[in-house]
């Protein structure tokens, strides 16, 4: 066995995370010679609560700033005289891994890549510690009796695991190359107090102690085995003190435990119905069955494991109990298949004095006076909550308008983009700029008044609709952003496979079948072209109406001040539901193409109707047919009805097209029957050859205002524009 090694200065990376903040906390009490220095960059899974019991002490110090960052880790081995590094600094969620493995390499390669040059380059580190997994020796089989040993192979399965066993390479060869002194460990899962609650055991309780269900991935017969916090962290320890160098021990346990045994634990000890709380949903692309290791190196060690499962899951229990908003609003986290939070750009915020502009700078030399070197936060949001900047293309749109106002109830920063879709450059500025974590564009080019003006302005269309729209697909993906994009579904019709009546919806995976208008043509073609963009959110919204009767845009008041209209049952858009809705839908980091309709459909004449019954009762209508108003019209429009069943699984709260429009529309404005009939005046500028917005202008025949007169004349009408106050809808 080797001598005992004795610390000096240690580097602990990832310290505001699960693990390493238990590994920190101890060391600080039971060693107060040694002096530690953590660097995290305070992604959304740390909290620098995790470090409370540290805090305070003098051999005690926080930076804030990015293991990626060569020249700020070189500085800081140099000014602290670091001689060990315990590496804990990672991308952990194998869910997120599926979604953003390009930031697992960053952070877990990459980022590992960088400490060890910084080692070389200094020169005076005398143990590297670099924490891995279990995963990176793949799946066990189900039988096995021998666990994996340290000199197994690596057959990591899925891109987390294996940006981990990447790492592990680059440690062995920067040990064999150039004598670097370093062990790895190879642990088990963890549980315990601090760990985000993305993580199977701290997600099940927070659900059991709200009441909710428990969603479990496939069958639930995969088996993990689970150590307790403070008994890993005895391990690193023993590890730190006694490992040898140029060794790896497994951190394991023989406890092994199914994922449906560990949820019904967690039902019994909050007393509830296993069979009742427990849901079964999609597995993940890839779920490992087994990961089982053979643990007798570490234990020659002299360390063991002393939680038993039962102490250890109710002092866990008692703790999220204790603690229920530790990590404020992790609805998100919650979800069966987390896919938000991993954006990059989005990190914790704290309320600490501001010690720099730059994430990479605030060092200094003075140990004890400058303990908490965390750059203040830049907006007044509440601390502890993932920090959100929009950038919003189409301000003076509607969809893109009520955007704005929907961030403002909801208090999330964002700034309407000041370039021109089709110009890169003012693009690349804006995003240079505003530093934002996600893109929405709600720009686009309509018509006005209707889609008909795009068959006489092709160019214009293009250039805005196709060229535009994928150049800033195009400059998001290159800066790693999510951009919801508000297309459109006017590019289906009713046929034989979906025929009217039917109840059969084109699903999101189904070719665009219409475009007889070139404004459906163009929207058809850049949908295409954004399938091959994997950061876009595709939303197809449809005949959008909102509460606002005032909006000659709404789709409503369109229909209701022509004096002939056609009667065919269509697939809708509720802004004031959907809208909010596509906020979380960017809150949760989704992306590919979405029917974004309420589910169902409606017919024009079931909505006058509505609008007599709740408005006007004088009001009244006449209809046309198909062939009629295809005498009127240039471009041929499209009806279909959409499948909004996707959506409606991610959002299980979206109400039917026909409640919906009673819930938001009618039952709002019917209070306000005061005005003695007639229609909406018409508030907005329509002179304007093409729109700015993306509300689809299908419906208004051309010769509108003279062979199509609305029913009655104009006349001022007294329902005033509605704040946009009830579209802060909060979703759960
Ligand atoms: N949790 C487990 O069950 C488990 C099991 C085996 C091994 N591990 C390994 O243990 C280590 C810690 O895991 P955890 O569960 O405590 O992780 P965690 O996700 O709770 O914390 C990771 C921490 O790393 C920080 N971080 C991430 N990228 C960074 C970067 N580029 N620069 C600076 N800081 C960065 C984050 O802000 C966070 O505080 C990881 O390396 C993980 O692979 C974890």
């Amino acid at each position: 066995m080797a001598t005992r090694y004795t610390p000096k200065n240690i580097l602990i990376t990832g310290a505001a995370g699960f693990i390493a903040s238990h590994v920190c906390n101890r060391l600080i009490r039971n060693y107060p010679d040694y002096k530690i220095v953590v660097l995290d960059k305070l992604d959304y899974c740390s909290s620098l609560k995790n470090l409370n019991p540290a805090r305070l002490s003098p051999n005690f110090k926080f930076i804030k700033g990015d293991i990626a960052s060569a020249d700020l880790v070189q500085f800081i081995l140099l000014t602290e005289s670091i001689d060990t590094i315990m590496h804990f600094a990672a991308q952990t969620h194998v869910d997120n891994s599926f979604g953003n493995s390009f930031e697992f390499t960053k952070n877990n390669i990459y980022g590992t890549h960088v400490l060890l040059e910084a080692c070389k380059v200094t020169g005076q580190v005398k143990r590297f510690i670099h924490v891995s997994t279990d995963e990176v020796y793949g799946e066990t089989d189900e039988d096995a009796v021998v666990g994996n040993h340290e000199a197994s192979q690596l057959l990591p399965t899925n891109p987390y695991s294996a940006t981990k066993a990447g790492a592990e390479m680059l440690v062995m060869a920067y040990g064999r190359s150039y004598g670097l002194p370093v062990i790895t460990t190879r642990g088990n899962n963890v549980y315990g107090p601090n760990q985000f609650p993305e993580k199977l055991i701290p997600k099940f309780i927070l659900l059991a102690m709200n009441g909710k269900p428990l969603p479990i991935h496939g069958d639930g017969s995969n088996v993990r085995s689970y150590l307790y916090c403070e008994d890993v962290a005895e391990a690193f320890e023993v590890i730190l003190h006694k490992g040898e160098v140029g060794h790896v021990y497994n951190i394991g346990t023989k406890k092994e435990r199914r994922v449906i045994d560990v949820a019904k634990d967690i039902c019994r000890l909050f007393s509830l119905d296993p069979d009742a709380q427990i849901k079964f949903v999609d597995n993940r692309p890839f779920n490992d069955q087994r990961y089982f290791l053979d643990d007798q190196k570490l234990k020659s060690l002299g360390w063991y494991e002393k939680t038993t499962w039962e102490e250890g899951l109710k002092k866990t229990m008692e703790w999220y109990v204790r603690n229920p908003d530790w990590w404020g609003d992790v609805s998100g986290a919650l979800l069966p298949h987390p896919r938000m939070l991993m954006v990059p750009g989005i990190e914790r915020q704290f309320n600490a004095p501001d010690t720099s502009n730059n994430d990479s700078a605030p060092v200094t030399n003075n140990f004890s006076q400058s303990r908490m070197l965390v750059p203040a936060p830049k907006n007044n949001l509440p601390a502890q909550k993932p920090s959100l900047k929009f950038l919003i293309y189409g301000r003076t749109g509607w969809i893109g308008g009520l955007l704005g106002k929907i961030c403002e109830k909801q208090g999330i920063p964002f700034e309407y983009g000041k370039g021109r879709l089709e110009q890169r450059s003012q693009l690349l500025a804006d995003i240079q700029t505003v530093k934002p974590t996600h893109v929405f564009n709600a720009a686009g080019v309509t018509g006005r008044p209707n889609v008909d003006w795009c068959e006489t302005h092709k160019p214009e269309t293009i250039r805005t609709n196709v060229v535009g729209t994928l150049t800033l697909a195009d400059i998001c993906r290159e800066h790693d952003l999510l951009m919801v994009n508000y297309a459109t579904g006017c590019i289906f019709e009713y046929d034989a496979t979906h025929p009217l009546g039917s109840g059969i919806g084109f699903k999101e995976e189904d070719k665009p079948n219409f475009t007889g208008s070139f404004y459906s043509k163009t929207k058809a073609m850049v949908e295409e072209l954004l399938r091959e963009y994997d950061n876009v959110c595709t939303l197809r919204v449809r005949m959008p109406i909102s509460s606002d009767l005032s909006n000659p845009r709404n789709f409503i008041t369109k229909i209701a001040r022509y004096s002939k209209v056609v009667d065919i049952p269509n697939s809708m858009t509720i802004l004031d539901e959907l809208l909010p809705i596509s906020i979380e839908m960017a809150k949760r980091n989704l992306r590919g193409i979405w029917n974004f309709t309420n589910p169902g459909v409606v017919s024009h004449n079931e909505i006058l109707q509505m609008y007599k019954d709740y408005i006007d009762p004088n009001f009244n209508w006449v209809n046309f047919t198909l062939e009629e108003q295809a005498r009127v019209i240039v471009a041929p429009r499209s009806n279909n009805e959409l499948d909004a069943s996707k959506l409606k699984e991610e959002f299980p709260e979206i109400l039917s097209i026909k409640d919906s429009l009673i819930k938001y529309v009618f039952e709002p404005n019917s209070n306000r029957k005061t005005f003695t009939g007639g229609l909406p005046n018409q508030k907005y500028d329509t002179s304007r050859g093409g729109s700015n917005d993306l509300s689809d202008n299908h419906e208004a025949p051309p010769g509108f205002g003279s062979q199509f007169q609305t029913v009655d004349e104009p006349v001022a009408f007294p329902v005033k524009r509605r704040p946009c106050g009830r579209l802060s809808i909060t979703l759960t």
